[in-house]
């Protein structure tokens, strides 16, 4: 087995090595199993995060009807219209143009569909599918037919090197990640210069919308955002060229990692 080049351990940022099936860093002592079908850069993680939506994530009923019942039912409500997964995947597509030819990270990827459909659009070098729940991974490596390179990682320490990135997809995940600044700051560090990120969650609309916005996060314990808050978020992190479309309160947003890209 060989590891793809982009990897590194998210301790050290140091080089890993083959470990039977798995991966290992010297410096650090510490090894990622690999015997589930994904490498784990979190083998000691149980279900982690804070707030009703976050550790719901965990759940394997989740996983199983996320794909089918789950996203569809949230995306209804939340654009009040019907769900468009086709549309999403075209303009999540179209976002990524500068990242053809490279690898792409689907962070935070859930069961594993818009990776798995990256991967069999033909035009990216790899496609790399994050998440760091058990049970959605779990799903992502067992659908996966060998498209995507599942990982579990965090996305607070992705276990890939310095601007060895060409573009990352976040799909509905901002909401329920424990520190989006950090995530963000560790999306910059790993997309090279002239890379693509494009993301969509949630941002909250105006009038009576809006109030009950705050209401279901409030209950589900996760956040709602203003456009300019997201805004402000990459550029701080140098993540330039902030652009969006709105659907009532969904968003997808997408960014250019500032910098020319390497001759
Ligand atoms: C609502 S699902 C989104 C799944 C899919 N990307 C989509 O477009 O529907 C959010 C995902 O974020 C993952 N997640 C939350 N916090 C994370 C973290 N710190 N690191 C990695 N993944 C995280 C959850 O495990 C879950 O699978
Ligand atoms: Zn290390």
């Amino acid at each position: 087995m060989s590891l793809p080049s982009e990897l590194c351990c998210p301790a050290c940022r140091g080089p890993l090595a083959v470990e039977g099936v798995g991966a290992a860093c010297r410096a650090c002592d510490l090894r990622y199993p690999g015997d589930r079908g994904y490498l784990d850069f979190l083998p000691d993680l149980g279900a982690a995060g804070e707030g009703l939506g976050p550790r719901l994530m965990h759940s394997r009923a989740l996983a199983r009807v996320y794909e089918r019942l789950w996203r569809p039912f949230f995306v209804t409500v939340a654009s009040n219209g019907l769900p468009d997964y086709r549309a999403e995947f075209e303009a999540v597509l179209a976002a990524l143009a500068s990242a053809e030819g490279g690898a792409v990270v689907d962070l935070s990827c859930g069961p594993g569909f818009t990776g798995r459909k990256l991967a069999e659009s033909g035009r990216f070098a790899r496609v790399f599918g994050v998440d760091w729940s058990l049970a959605m991974l779990a799903r992502a490596a067992a659908d996966n037919r060998g498209l995507m390179r599942p990982v579990r990682g965090d996305v607070g320490r992705l276990p890939f090197k310095t601007a060895s990135i060409a573009g990352v997809h976040a799909g509905a995940a901002f909401h329920v990640w424990p520190d989006p600044p950090a995530a963000v700051a560790e999306v910059a560090r790993v997309v090279r210069p002239g890379g693509a990120f494009v993301a969509s969650t949630f941002a909250h609309t105006s009038g009576l919308r809006r109030r009950f916005e705050t209401v279901v996060s409030r209950v589900g314990q996760f956040h709602v955002f203003e456009v300019d808050q997201l805004r402000g978020m990459l550029s701080a992190h140098g993540l330039v060229d902030f652009d969006c479309e709105r659907r009532g309160s969904l968003i997808l947003f997408w960014a250019r990692r500032a910098g020319a890209p390497a001759a």
